[in-house]
């Protein structure tokens, strides 16, 4: 009886595993016909993973991200990005453009060859972000959401994304401080 239960229960884990690692078959999903008007605003960056080697501090510097996204026209993003680094809390802002093609921004000359977000509820959000100049780059996944912390659901997205993105092992889930994120609050 009892070996049963735990059978039944490993059976289950191994099923639950299985599904939730297959890779997403239709990557990168653009979120369909983003509101930019509602995705702008203030956002924590709660979880980041990237593979730019140093872009993140000690873990004792660690702390949320933020980012602020102002649409001052059609076709045009504003983004200003803080995030705690090892020199200390920096922040930058970049306008980008979106290509006239495919659903992404980028601003190619502030090194900004992609920014895409993936996914949203307007609550959370599912950045791809690729950074580098012409010969080099490099991906980062970021997590935002309004809040200073994640839903379970959310969070899963993003793993699942990280998967996806062969970024696993990268994926950093930011401690809840936000002194330097509340440097760029609108
Ligand atoms: C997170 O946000 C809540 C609600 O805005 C606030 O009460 C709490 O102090 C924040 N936590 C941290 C660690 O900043």
């Amino acid at each position: 009886m009892r070996l049963g239960l735990v059978l039944v229960l490993v059976l289950a884990l191994a099923l639950v595993l299985a599904v939730g690692s297959q890779p997403l078959d239709h990557f990168p999903k653009e979120a369909h016909s983003l509101n930019w008007g509602k995705f702008s605003g203030f956002w924590y960056i709660v979880a980041i993973a990237t593979d730019a080697q140093g872009f993140l501090p000690a873990r004792d510097k660690r702390k949320l991200g933020a980012s602020v996204v102002k649409v001052p026209k059609v076709g045009q993003v504003k983004v200003v990005i803080a995030f705690s680094r090892s020199q200390g809390c920096q922040s930058q802002e970049v306008t980008l453009k979106k290509d006239r093609k495919k659903a992404v921004f980028r601003n190619t000359l502030k090194g900004v060859k992609g920014f895409h977000v993936l996914s949203t509820d307007y609550s959370y959000g599912l950045v791809y972000l690729r950074l580098g100049r012409t010969d080099h780059s490099y991906k980062s996944l970021l997590l935002l959401d309004r809040q200073n912390v994640s839903s379970f659901l959310s969070l899963r997205e993003f793993l699942d994304t990280c998967y996806t993105l062969q970024l696993t092992k990268e994926a950093t889930i930011l401690p809840k401080d936000a002194s330097c994120a509340h440097t760029i609050l609108p």
